[in-house]
């Protein structure tokens, strides 16, 4: 039926469209793919040196996973939350503007999983935050809060007082280790740096 290919493709487009490199392109910073690890996701855009623009690219890339989920919840009677958000993180990933060469996922991952599971979500968030604070290390933080958030939708879901599709079901268990794994598979040249402890720290330039 259309609302269900309609959730999909929304999610996806809007998800599409790549924060980091419209706005570092309009600050005149020039092609954000040129530098650093070449992504196009906040963690990179802060290797320009403007903390306001990554600032800025990560609420961005993660608000417009949340708003996929959101419109899809407002819009159509059916529970087509999972697959706007996972059209919109597919969306950053494999982006139609960019010849399907998009980014890492983390930011519009975290916005996906707090518009589908606030408490999983904010567990999500935290933890990248912790990790980072810890080791400073933004991929390390990213891959520690994508392997634990279909965890923490089980735990929430198994243990909660009021359970259900608020706090998770197992579609959106699977949903997260879905994420989760390609979440992986775009880190893997990051997980390649972290093995030879060559990863630079969160805002260091790296040629
Ligand atoms: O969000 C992507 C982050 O986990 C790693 O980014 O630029 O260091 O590869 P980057």
């Amino acid at each position: 039926t259309w609302p269900f290919y309609a959730a999909a493709v929304i999610g996806y487009l809007i998800g599409s469209i790549p924060f980091g490199l419209v706005l570092t392109k309009m600050a005149g910073l020039g092609d954000v793919r040129k530098i650093g690890s070449g992504n196009i996701g906040a963690t990179n855009v802060l290797r320009t040196g403007n903390k306001g623009l990554a600032l800025a690219t990560l609420l961005l890339d993660g608000g417009k996973g949340a708003l996929a989920v959101i419109l899809a919840n407002s819009f159509f009677t059916q529970d087509y939350a999972v697959l706007a958000g996972g059209g919109a993180f597919l969306g950053h990933l494999f982006p139609i503007w960019l010849k399907f060469k998009g980014g890492k996922g983390v930011a519009t991952f975290i916005g996906v999983m707090l518009a589908i599971s606030w408490p999983a979500g904010l567990g999500v968030a935290l933890t990248w935050l912790l990790t980072a604070l810890i080791f400073r290390i933004s991929s390390l933080s990213a891959l520690v809060a994508a392997a634990l958030a279909p965890v923490y939708i089980y735990i929430l879901q198994t243990f909660s007082p009021i359970g259900g599709t608020y706090y998770g079901d197992t579609q959106r268990i699977e949903f997260a280790a879905m994420m989760a794994l390609l979440i992986f598979i775009r880190h893997r040249e990051n997980i390649g740096r972290l093995l030879k402890g060559e990863e630079p720290r969160i805002g260091k330039k790296k040629s």
